[in-house]
């Protein structure tokens, strides 16, 4: 029989996604499951873009340019600008999702055995595109006490190797909600700049920042542009996970031209997606405060009812809406699957993305999850209820 590559056969299961088996069953044995461990908002997409969307010419639903609509990346200018970034169409391709473009900045950027330092723990997903690209992921631990700040900066300086070709930020954070400061990107953009390294920044919850703070981007920063590659979406900007658009945004001609003959082996981004995006550039400002507010409600409803647990801490997160919980428990795989198939409380249950797939070694994630409050206000109270009792009753509880 014909075998499966070796990329194949290696290529992880995402931590998100993979007890879904084990959450369908439940679903299936009649059990409700409070989604913690996706980042799917309920918010509603808006409207305005919606029924522009329904308009759109459907007699053909042709092939676009494979950069990305030109009147969509003027419009995306537009929105750039808004956040002190400026920039001209060509050095924006539109890609099918964030993901995409995480996938382009990897290929074109690295070389078989190349390095790519990343704070962990981290989006799981970069895993996939690393062993996609043949290049190596390398992690400086961050930690949960700090609320996951960015590590010392000398811990980056001594991972560095012949090899290393790339630091990776995602900005704010998934999984640990960290907003780094303008101050932490300078200082990263510092060793970039010093050891002639790329700069990938994934910015794709770049509205959800609390507490009065403001996001920095990596392409505010100085002398550093033919470093930077800047990885969006409007997935979660807009609650627009299925419109699958995303960019890849850098100043660098050399990586544009590589992303240009990489998007154009795949041709296009989607038809629909991009008349969606750029009447999305439109959301009035309204929409995004209201957002910002009911996550803000929600971020602080959650964390202190998971703070009221015994035995279990999160940090209060300052951007994205993810957090990382440490709990009581033997292992999280084992909790996070036995929630799923052994346990619920008056018929409902909870799902977490287990921690062990965001860290490079699994056993710093054993006792931590990740959890998302992207539900409403009731849902996380009763998900949190649902955690509470669980771990009375779970057989590998540690303390
Ligand atoms: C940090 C981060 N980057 C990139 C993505 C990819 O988003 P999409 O492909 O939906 O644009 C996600 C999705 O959850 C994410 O959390």
């Amino acid at each position: 029989m014909p075998q499966v590559s070796r990329k194949g056969n290696i290529l992880p299961a995402s931590a998100i996604r993979k007890l879904v088996p084990f959450a369908d069953a439940a679903k299936a044995r009649g059990i409700k499951i409070h989604h913690l461990n996706i980042g799917q908002p309920d918010i509603e997409t808006p409207k305005g873009a919606i029924d522009v969307l329904r308009k759109a010419p459907m007699d053909i639903v042709a092939y676009t340019n494979s950069a990305g609509n030109l009147s969509y990346r003027k419009k995306l200018c537009e929105y750039y600008a808004k956040h002190n970034i400026h920039i001209t169409p060509d050095e924006i391709i539109v890609t099918n999702g964030g993901s995409e473009a995480l996938q382009f900045a990897f290929t074109i950027c690295c070389n078989p055995g190349d390095e790519v330092l990343i704070p962990e723990p981290y989006y799981t997903n970069y895993n996939s595109f690393a062993i996609l690209s043949d290049a190596v992921i390398k992690t400086i631990p961050s930690s949960i006490k700090s609320g996951f700040a960015l590590p010392p900066i000398e811990e980056f300086e001594k991972a560095l190797t012949s090899r290393t070709k790339a630091i990776m930020i995602c900005n704010p954070n998934n999984p640990t909600g960290y907003l780094y400061t303008k101050e932490e990107l300078k200082s990263l953009a510092e060793i970039a700049k010093k050891h002639d390294l790329f700069l990938f920044a994934d910015e794709v919850y770049r509205e959800f920042c609390y507490d009065g703070r403001k996001h920095f981007s990596v392409m505010e920063l100085e002398d550093i542009s033919q470093n930077v590659i800047l990885l969006d979406s409007v997935s979660k900007r807009y609650s627009a996970c299925g419109a699958r658009v995303g960019t890849i945004i850098s100043k660098n001609k050399d990586i544009m031209s590589a992303a240009m003959r990489m998007a154009q082996a795949r041709l296009c981004p989607p038809y629909f997606g991009q008349i969606f995006a750029e009447a999305a550039v439109d959301t009035p400002k309204e929409y995004f405060d209201s957002v910002a507010a009911e996550y803000d409600k929600r971020r602080k409803t959650l964390v202190e009812a998971v703070n009221a647990i015994e035995g279990c801490y999160c940090p209060m997160p300052t951007g994205a809406f993810y957090t990382m919980i440490e709990m009581p428990i033997d292992d999280s795989d084992k909790f996070c699957k036995w929630l799923l198939e052994e346990f619920n409380y008056n018929g409902e249950t909870v799902m977490l993305a287990p921690a062990t797939g965001f860290y490079s070694d699994p056993e710093k994630g054993r006792k931590q999850a990740r959890i998302t409050y992207c539900l409403k206000i009731e849902d996380l109270k009763a998900a949190v209820k649902c955690l509470e009792e669980a771990l009375k009753v779970y057989p590998g509880r540690t303390k």
